[in-house]
């Protein structure tokens, strides 16, 4: 797809600023029920923004940010510093800086009222996309991630550090999660959502399939890794059979903006190319 000059942007007018950077207990967050949240419907920009335009915007915002800077460093150096006095290295695995320039730039132009990600590991996604939903002014970000049973989780204590308020964790496999969400939300009201959880095929295609029966028409489906062969599967599958167009502007982010809702007769296929590189190297 083209990654048009012309997107209409983020609203930097009506955001509320970076509010207050206070403590949020990890106590404060584990009770709340992520799908509680009403939804209401939207009107998403039809276009994406390209690697320079968010990083860009991304420096303007970042001034007078502490979130921002700090996560910048982190994710330029590969290390995340924490409370307990040990950096965490973050790559492979974290989302990386460009990654973070355009999933920043889609939340502050689509100003969800939430956004899913699969795959929270320690949190540096859930900061980025909960610093822009500050700036918002609204928006809460559903976690889905096995890792968020541990008591007091690396990433829960990185946004807590941050002040970052409006976190659902769900500390489930996704594949769970989701379908308890899809059950819930039956109508199509997702307009962002990000795929970094488990990097088997199966699981990446039931995340796709559940938060795509949950996305708006022109919503947005964020897969990271996409040199994996698993994504590169999906995405292969998607561009075959699904109305979907998929940009890829950097070469570690697939963006996937829904075009209509799945209207396929119920035994459609066609068939799409299937990576044949083998994996399990548990490095991405
Ligand atoms: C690459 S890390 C996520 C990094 C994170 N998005 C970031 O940028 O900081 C992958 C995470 O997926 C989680 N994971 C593994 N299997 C999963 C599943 N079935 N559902 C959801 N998350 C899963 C792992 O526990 C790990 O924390």
């Amino acid at each position: 797809m083209s990654c048009a000059a012309e997107v209409p942007g983020p609203d930097t007018t009506s955001g509320v600023g970076q509010g207050t950077e206070r403590d949020l207990l990890v106590s404060d967050v584990q009770h709340l029920d992520p799908f509680e949240i009403e939804l209401s419907t939207y009107s998403v920009p039809a276009d994406l923004p390209d690697p320079a335009t968010a990083a860009a915007f991304f420096a303007g915002e970042k001034t007078g940010s502490a979130a921002l800077q700090f996560l910048e460093t982190a994710l330029s150096s590969g290390a995340l510093p924490l409370d307990d006095g040990f950096d965490r290295i973050i790559h492979p695995g974290a989302i990386f800086l460009h990654d973070a320039h355009l999933l920043y730039y889609l939340t502050r132009s689509l100003r969800p009222e939430m956004v899913v990600e699969t795959g929270f590991g320690y949190g540096l996604s859930a900061a980025l996309l909960l610093s822009a939903m500050r700036v918002n002014g609204r928006g809460t970000l559903v976690s889905m991630d096995p890792i968020l049973q541990s008591p007091s989780p690396a990433g829960v204590r990185l946004l807590a550090k941050l002040g970052l308020e409006g976190h659902r964790p769900v500390a489930e496999p996704s594949a769970l999660g989701l379908a308890a969400m899809a059950a819930k939300y039956r109508e199509p009201r997702l307009k962002l959502s990000f795929v970094d959880g488990s990097h088997h095929f199966d699981a990446k295609m039931i995340d796709f399939y559940l938060l795509d029966r949950m996305t708006e028409v022109h919503g947005i489906i964020a897969l990271h890794d996409p040199d994996g062969s698993a994504v590169e599967t999906l995405i292969s599958f998607i561009e075959a059979n699904r109305p979907y167009r998929v940009a890829r502007p950097v070469s570690t982010l697939a963006i996937c903006q829904k075009l209509e809702h799945d209207t396929r007769l119920w035994d459609h296929f066609v068939p799409f190319h299937v990576s044949q590189r083998h994996h399990g190297s548990g490095l991405i």
